[in-house]
């Protein structure tokens, strides 16, 4: 008896446990008290009571985000920090606007897949699986393309023109770690022969990069 119940566990924890995104909600809505002091897994609700439409609102997606910086890119969230509706929710969404010739670089979401919808232009898409797969694809306008949970992915925009996607997660909060920038430029600095021998580089090469990727002050 207690050899079928542990079967039924592990068989609960497989299914439910490997398709799990955000933790299911226990009420109709919880908006975020983004102000509160006390902390839990996501937010706690604001009285109910209090809830408005501009919780669950938002114009930040409606106009292309600027694109003039280092990677000539920008990716404008739609989140429970933007939406705090969304609390509990387990979806979000975001737009991405590319230059001519820029990139979104490679970086992974440790609590969400994504999926991309092109509003505008081209750009070539892929990510790397664990088993070190590369998986690619050239995109264009009305096209969808899915950047599974985790994985190490990047958008690059190769045309002459503007790009745009509007893209969607599966958690409230996806969070993003950009490859480049956790390596070279987090605060404090990662040490300089963690990255030579792992780069197989020089630390003037790393000084470099590091230089290159800093925060602008
Ligand atoms: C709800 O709104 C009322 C009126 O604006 C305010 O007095 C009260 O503090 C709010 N309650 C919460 C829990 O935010
Ligand atoms: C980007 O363009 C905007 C609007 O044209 C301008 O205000 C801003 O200073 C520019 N930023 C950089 C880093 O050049």
């Amino acid at each position: 008896m207690a050899a079928v119940f542990a079967l039924f566990l592990v068989a609960f924890a497989t299914v439910f446990g490997s398709s799990a995104a955000d933790p299911d909600m226990l009420q109709d809505i919880c908006v975020a008290d983004l102000t509160a002091a006390v902390k839990v897994n996501g937010f706690v609700c604001k009285n109910a009571a209090n809830a408005t439409a501009e919780d669950f609102f938002f114009t930040g997606l409606a106009k292309p985000g600027l694109t003039n910086n280092t990677f000539g890119s920008l990716v404008t969230l739609a989140n429970v920090e933007k939406i705090p509706g969304l609390n509990t929710l387990g979806v979000s969404l975001a737009r991405i606007d590319y230059a001519p010739g820029g990139i979104n670089p490679p970086h992974t979401h440790p609590r969400a897949t994504e999926i991309v919808y092109v509003l505008e232009g081209a750009l070539d898409v892929g990510f790397i699986t664990t088993a070190n797969k590369f998986i690619s694809k050239t995109i264009k306008q009305g096209e969808v393309f899915v950047f599974p949970k985790g994985l190490v992915h990047f958008q690059n925009n190769n045309g002459k023109s503007p790009a745009s996607v509007i893209a969607a997660f599966n958690s409230q909060l996806q969070g993003t770690q950009n490859i480049a920038l956790t390596l070279f430029a987090a605060t404090p600095e990662v040490p300089d022969n963690v990255l030579t021998k792992t780069f197989k580089l020089g630390t003037k090469e790393v000084n470099k990069i590091k230089s290159k990727l800093a925060p602008k002050a």
